[in-house]
C-alpha cells in the first residue's frame, strides 16, 4: 500500500524522505517519488519502479532544503508509470501534494476541472486535489486544503507543500496518518516506522483532522476549522512492532485494517446513481455464457459467494471447485467460458495449473488478484484488483473481505450488463456497498464480546459451523482460520446438511457456531439451531443487530449490523476471524506462521 513521509526541520529533507520510505517498504509500491522545498522552489522527483530508482535519480540532482513530502505509491488509479507516480504539483508546480486512498468522485471532479480550463497530467485520481487547491489557493495553504477537500468524496491521507511555506499541510479520513514530534523539527507519516530513527513521541490522527506542520510545531483542527486537541503519546515499539502498527500480531492487523481495505476495493468503483460500477476491464461481458472459478483455500470460499452472487444477481450459470481438483476433472469449457482465477499471492501453483487447463481448452480468463506483478497477473487476459495491500499473516483475513467486496463488483457487472439486474436493485445494492467500511469498524468493536466467547470455548476439541447460502462459505472460512491457527479440529456444512450426518456429533461438549444473519433463509436457520439445541449442542449465533428472538435460543450471540442479505457476509466474517484469532492466542499457537502453512503455495 502507499506510503507517506513529510519533514519540516533542518535536516537534509531529501535522507529524511528517503529514509522513511525505505522504512515503509513492507507495506508494498510500485513507483516512488519526493518534493523538496529548495532555494530555487519545489523540486519534484520522481519514478516508477523502486525506491533505488528514485536514489539514484536524485543522486544526480541532489536537493537542497529542509522540508519535503515523499511516497511510495500502490498503484489503483492508473499504471505504475513516472507521471502517476506522487507527488503531484499544481500546473504552475507550485503547490506539491501526496495522496493515500482514493477519491471516489475523481471523474466527475476531473471532467469539471478540465471545462474549466485544467490540463491533467497524469491518470490518478490524486491530481485533481492538485487543481482544486490551485483555485482555492488564495495565501493561505491550510486554509485551501480545507477547502479543496470539501469537493472531493473518499478516503484519504494528504500531505501538501507549497514553495513558499516553510510549512506542511495534511489531513486524513479513513486512512492513517502520525505526527512525529522532534524538537525544532517535525513529521508525518502514514505507519510509524518511518518515524522512529527520529522520535518516538506521536500523534496519532483522527478522521476529520487536518494538520498544520511547522519547525516550531503542529497545530490540529477539524474541516471546518475549529480547534481540535489530539493527546501525543510515547511509542515503545520495536521496529517489528512498528511494523505490525503497535499490534501484537500481522494477522490482527490486517483484520483491523479491514474497513480501509474495503474502501479501497470498492471506492472508485461504484456509481450509485447509475445503477452500475467501473471496473476498467477490458473483457466484454455479453462474450460470457458460464464462468468456472478457480481458486484455493479462503480465495476459494471467496470464489463460492462469487458463484451465489453470479447466479443470483446475474443469472450467469458459475461452476465451483478447488484449483486441485477442476485442472483433473477435464472440465467441459469453450470459447464463452470465463475462467475466473482468484488468488491474493497470484502465485498458487494449483490456481495456475487450473487456469492454464481451462485456457487450453479455449476459455477466456480474468483474475481476481491482490499481488500486482505476480504470476497469475501476466497470465490471464484480464485483471480485477482487490488492492487490499500486502498480507503477512498466513491466514488470509483482509484479502478474503476484498475479493468478497470484488466477487460483488462483478456480480453487478454482468447483472447489468446481461439485463439481469434491474437498475433500481443494482443502487440499492451499491448503496449498501458504499457502507461496508463503516460496518466493519462497527463489527470491530465487537472484539471483547468475542474474546470472551473464546475464553468460554477454547478448550474445545471440536467446532461445527453452519450458514445458509451466501452465508455456507463464510461457515467454511470460518471453520478454515480456526483450525489453520488454533490447529482446533473445525468442519462446516450447509445449514440443511446438518441433518443429513454430522448432526451425529453434536453433544454438549460441541460449540456450533451459526451464521444466523436475517435473509430469505433466516427461519430455516433458526430451524437448524433448534435442532442442535435439542441435542444439548452450545450454539454461537452471528445474528443482525436488533434481533430479539436469537438469545433464546443460543447461549451466545454476537450482532452485526444489518445490511443487504447478500452483503451480510462480509461483515459476518469479521467475527470468526477475531474468534479464530484469539482462540489461538489463548492457546499460546503461533498465530502469523502456524506450523504445516505457507503464505504461498507453490507446490502441487
Ligand atoms: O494466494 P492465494 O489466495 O492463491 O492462496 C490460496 C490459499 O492457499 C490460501 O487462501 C490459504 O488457504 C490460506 N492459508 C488461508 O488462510
Amino acid at each position: 500500500m502507499c506510503g507517506i513521509v513529510g519533514y519540516v526541520g533542518f535536516r537534509n529533507a531529501t535522507d529524511v524522505l528517503l529514509d522513511g520510505l525505505r522504512r515503509l517498504e513492507y507495506r508494498g509500491y510500485d513507483s516512488a517519488g519526493i518534493a523538496v522545498r529548495t532555494p530555487e522552489g519545489l523540486k519534484v522527483v520522481k519514478r516508477s519502479g523502486k525506491l533505488s530508482s528514485l536514489a539514484e535519480a536524485v543522486g544526480k540532482t541532489p536537493l537542497q532544503g529542509a522540508l519535503g513530502i515523499g511516497h511510495t505509491r500502490w498503484a489503483t488509479h492508473g499504471a505504475p508509470t513516472d507521471p502517476n507516480a506522487h507527488p503531484h504539483t499544481t500546473e504552475d508546480g507550485r503547490i506539491a501534494l501526496i495522496h493515500n486512498g482514493i477519491f471516489e468522485n475523481y471523474l466527475e471532479l476531473k471532467e469539471a476541472l478540465q471545462a474549466r480550463g485544467h490540463r491533467f497530467r497524469s491518470e490518478t485520481d490524486t491530481e485533481v486535489l492538485a487543481h482544486l487547491l490551485e483555485e482555492t489557493y488564495r495565501g493561505d495553504l491550510l486554509e485551501a486544503l480545507r477547502e479543496a477537500l470539501k469537493a472531493v468524496r473518499g478516503a484519504y491521507a494528504v500531505v501538501v507543500a507549497h514553495e513558499d511555506h516553510e510549512e506542511i499541510v495534511a489531513a486524513r479520513t479513513v486512512s492513517p496518518l502520525v505526527v512525529g514530534l522532534g524538537e525544532g523539527e517535525n513529521f508525518l507519516a502514514s505507519d510509524v516506522p518511518a518515524l522512529l530513527p527520529y522520535t518516538r513521541r506521536v500523534i496519532f490522527l483522527h478522521d476529520g483532522d487536518v494538520v498544520r506542520l511547522t519547525r516550531e510545531g503542529v497545530e490540529i483542527t477539524d474541516l471546518e476549522g475549529r480547534p481540535v486537541q489530539r493527546e501525543a503519546v510515547e511509542v515503545d515499539w520495536t521496529l517489528e512492532a512498528a511494523e505490525k502498527g503497535g499490534f501484537p500480531h500481522y494477522m490482527l492487523k490486517e483484520i483491523y485494517e479491514q474497513p480501509w481495505v474495503l474502501e479501497n476495493t470498492l471506492g472508485g468503483r461504484l456509481r450509485e446513481e447509475e445503477g452500475t460500477v467501473e471496473l476498467g476491464l477490458a473483457l466484454d461481458p455479453r462474450e460470457v455464457d458460464r464462468v468456472h472459478v478457480i481458486a484455493c483455500g479462503t480465495a476459494g470460499y471467496a470464489g463460492l459467494y462469487g458463484k451465489y452472487l453470479l447466479e443470483t444477481l446475474a443469472r450467469l450459470p458459475t461452476e465451483w471447485d478447488v484449483a486441485s481438483e477442476y485442472r483433473y476433472r477435464d472440465p467441459v469449457v469453450d470459447s464463452r467460458t470465463l475462467a475466473l482465477a482468484i488468488s491474493q499471492s497470484g502465485e498458487t501453483i494449483d490456481t495456475l495449473e487450473g487456469l492454464r487447463e481451462a485456457k487450453r481448452k479455449g476459455a477466456r480468463s480474468l483474475g481476481v488478484i491482490n499481488a500486482k506483478g505476480s504470476t497469475l497477473t501476466r497470465e490471464v487476459e484480464d485483471v480485477l484488483y482487490i488492492h487490499a495491500g500486502p498480507e503477512i499473516g498466513v491466514a488470509s483475513t483482509k484479502a478474503y473481505t476484498a475479493m468478497l467486496a470484488a466477487m460483488a463488483l462483478l456480480a453487478v457487472w454482468f447483472g447489468r450488463a446481461r439485463g439481469a439486474l434491474a437498475p433500481e436493485e443494482a443502487q440499492r445494492l451499491l448503496r449498501e456497498m458504499r457502507r461496508l467500511p463503516r460496518l466493519v469498524e462497527e463489527v470491530l468493536e465487537k472484539r471483547p464480546l468475542v474474546a470472551h466467547v473464546a475464553e468460554k470455548y477454547h478448550q474445545a476439541q471440536d467446532f461445527l459451523f453452519l450458514g445458509r447460502h451466501v452465508q455456507a462459505p463464510t461457515a467454511y472460512e470460518g471453520a478454515l482460520k480456526l483450525k489453520e491457527i488454533s490447529y482446533i479440529h473445525a468442519e462446516a456444512y450447509p445449514a440443511g446438511e446438518m441433518k443429513h450426518g454430522p448432526i451425529a456429533l453434536i453433544d454438549e461438549h460441541l460449540p456450533v457456531v451459526v451464521l444466523a444473519t436475517k435473509g430469505p433463509l433466516y427461519e430455516k436457520t433458526l430451524s437448524n439451531i433448534q435442532e442442535v439445541r435439542a441435542r444439548g449442542g452450545k450454539v454461537i449465533a452471528i445474528a443482525t443487530e436488533g434481533d430479539e428472538e436469537i438469545p433464546r435460543l443460543a447461549q451466545d450471540v454476537i450482532y452485526v449490523p444489518e445490511v443487504h442479505p447478500l452483503l451480510a457476509p462480509i461483515v459476518s466474517v469479521v467475527p470468526l476471524q477475531l474468534l479464530a484469532y484469539e482462540i489461538a492466542v489463548l492457546l499460546g499457537r503461533d498465530v502469523d506462521q502456524p506450523r504445516n502453512l505457507a503464505k504461498s503455495v507453490t507446490v502441487e
